[in-house]
């Protein structure tokens, strides 16, 4: 049996598997690496340089998501030579973007970098001067806002598009100032590849791409709150997070530790909720009279449903009663539902709309 591999992280002894990152390692323990470019779904790209370690015998500091772990090393990770540098890194970053608020609402990672700002008090003042990124304000689409101004070129968005997804729909055009996040021929996201999963909006750090649907929230006064869930359109079961600003449903965003997404949502299970709180929605029961539809109690409108599929039944079989649950339907609904139609009717002929 060989014994587990240790480096030394602050001056504590931690075990690693061969193979992980000083990173990735020390996200067990106490460090508190800051970082902008890093998503645990991704390959470490190494980009931002926030996540910077010293190692005793290193000339320079290292990026710590990208240095492989090694038995023996001593790795310190919040000299005053590194906060330093990563104060500087985030002041260059803060420069190139224009002070404004930048609303939780815009996606699950929106306050990376204002976080950031505020940890290392980066005002930017001190680098003020050209910025790069020019936001997409023509871009129509009623999902994604890409404000490019707050950009970062972290290209964290076109590695879960590449990576995650694998649909390369967005893509980085042009270097330096001039670095832009682009689709193909610089179409608009409609005529590009993109399926609207919204992968890019949850995971960039500065909200420069941000959920549109969501920002209709912007000016509730209520806390934002997560309610977690399992999406009802299909039999994936993506789990998802119900964002709610008091009654009212804001947003969907995809759960990190989903089994069956693992933060990934199709275009259905991010944005297609607007139906909840649709006016057309029926607030009350209905039966049909003589051809027509007119308000009734539950009890009238249960009362009659039940009578037509006891006759229906009764007089051609069990068989000639089938029912198609709605996708839209809570999950508890549907489950009653195949309830009732097998134990209650003893067919099979039960189907949800979900399945298509
Ligand atoms: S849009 Fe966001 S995720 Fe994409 S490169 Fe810019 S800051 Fe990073
Ligand atoms: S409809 Fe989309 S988000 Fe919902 S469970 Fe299926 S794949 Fe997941
Ligand atoms: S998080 Fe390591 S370089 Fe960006």
């Amino acid at each position: 049996m060989t014994d587990t591999p240790t480096f030394e992280l602050d001056g504590e002894a931690v075990p690693f598997t061969p193979g992980e990152t000083i990173y990735e390692v020390s996200q067990r323990h106490q460090a508190n690496i800051p970082t902008l470019c890093y998503d645990d779904r991704l390959e470490p790209f190494g980009g931002c340089r926030l996540c910077v370690v010293e190692v005793e015998g290193y000339r320079n500091p290292v990026a710590s998501c990208t240095t492989v772990a090694m038995a023996g090393m001593k790795v310190r990770t919040a000299t005053a030579q590194v906060e330093k540098h990563r104060k500087t890194l985030v002041e260059l970053l803060t420069s190139e973007n224009p002070h404004k608020k930048i609303d939780p609402l815009r996606g699950a990672a929106s306050q990376e970098l204002v976080t950031l700002q505020r940890r290392y008090g980066a005002t930017g003042e001190r680098f003020a001067g050209k910025t790069s990124g020019t936001s997409r304000e023509d871009d129509p689409n009623p999902f994604i806002l890409r404000d490019y101004d707050q950009c970062i070129s972290c290209y964290r968005c076109v590695r879960v598009c590449a990576e995650q997804e694998s649909d390369y729909a967005i893509s980085v055009m042009n270097r330096g100032f001039s670095t832009q996040i682009t689709t193909e021929f610089d179409n608009l996201l409609e005529d590009s590849d993109c399926t609207f999963c919204g992968q890019c909006v949850q995971t960039c750090p500065t909200g420069a791409l941000a959920d549109r649907k969501a920002l209709r929230a912007e000016s509730l006064p209520e806390p934002l709150e997560a309610t977690r869930s399992v999406c009802p359109y299909c039999g994936v079961g993506c789990s998802v997070d119900l964002m709610s600003k008091g009654d009212k449903l804001v947003a969907i965003r995809p759960a990190r530790d989903g089994g069956a997404n693992e933060g990934a949502l199709c275009v259905k299970g991010q944005f297609a909720f607007d139906f909840v709180q649709h006016d057309d929605r029926l607030a009350y029961p209905m039966v049909r009279e003589r051809g027509e539809l007119r308000r009734a109690s539950w009890d009238e409108a249960l009362d009659r449903a039940a009578e037509g599929l006891a006759a229906a039944s009764r007089d051609h079989g069990r068989h000639s009663v089938y029912a198609v649950a709605s996708g839209r339907a809570p999950h508890e609904s549907t489950y009653t539902l195949q309830k009732l139609i097998r134990a209650g009717f003893g067919t099979n002929y039960i189907d949800n709309c979900s399945r298509a």
